[in-house]
């Protein structure tokens, strides 16, 4: 039984007390998925890891092969995918290095497959996603924050952008009238995907930069690569402690 999945960026296959056991290539009926599981164990627990992005952080959000990655998951037997990314912060309070566990989403990513359900099918469907993400993992995750004294925003709208380029000043403040407090390219259709296979999905948002037209001048990309760093240490503890939970 595995406890939790992990989809994220590769700095978090080195977690301290985690322990890699082997990787394995999935084929799916979708394609390939961004990369090999890494299966691993933490305090007694199995757990499974996917870089969204591949091993060498080379597929763009818009290319990444979201169903299968979902199913690769999926079918190694997990039931909780916890996907943590990178987000700009709309708010003015969300800086960066901040972590934020989104109650919220909406789509503003387009031209992505973002559904299970179109072809051979016996009848339509359409899947509820009033709450998109899972409360049972949302509540686990806001419980070892507390626990464990985490800075972390408990709720807050992720909007999701097609990317790959960042959005235009204009864009944010749209998105901010919209009620976004984040913005990233890769919670959609991730998350509906998840819901579509039954998953429970939660997410883990990393503030890398004020969105644009919030901070000082353009956004950099070695600002972005600095300050992710600041907050996946956090990010690092948060699975520490929430592995052996599940
Ligand atoms: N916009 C979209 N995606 C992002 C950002 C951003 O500002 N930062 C990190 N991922």
């Amino acid at each position: 039984m595995v406890a939790l999945a992990i989809i994220g960026g590769t700095g978090l296959t080195s977690l301290k007390t985690l322990e890699i056991t082997n990787r394995e290539i999935i084929p799916t009926p979708f394609g390939e998925p961004s990369g090999p599981v890494t299966h691993g164990e933490l305090c007694g627990k199995k757990v499974v890891f996917i870089p969204r992005h591949g091993y060498g952080h080379i597929i763009p959000p818009h290319k990444i092969n979201y169903r299968a990655n979902i199913w690769a998951l999926k079918e190694v037997g997990a039931d909780k995918v916890l996907a943590v990314a990178a987000v700009g912060g709309i708010s003015a309070n969300l800086k960066p290095g901040a972590l934020v566990i989104p109650d919220q989403i909406i789509d503003y990513t387009w031209s992505r497959v973002n559904t299970y359900f179109e072809e051979s099918l016996t009848q339509v469907t359409h899947i509820d996603f009033t709450t998109p993400y899972c409360s049972e993992l949302r509540d686990l995750l806001i419980k070892i924050c507390k626990k464990e004294k985490i800075d972390c925003t408990y709720a807050g709208t992720y909007g999701a952008t097609q990317g790959p380029r960042l959005e235009t000043a204009a864009e944010i403040n749209r998105m901010e009238r919209d009620g976004c407090h984040v913005v990233g390219m890769t919670g959609m259709p991730e998350a509906a995907l998840a819901r579509e296979m039954g998953l429970c999905y939660a997410a883990c948002a990393v503030v890398a930069n004020r969105a644009a037209g919030r901070g000082e001048g353009n956004i950099t990309m070695d600002d972005i690569e600095s300050n992710l760093n600041l907050g996946l240490d956090k990010v690092r503890t948060l699975l520490e402690h929430i592995i052996p939970l599940v």
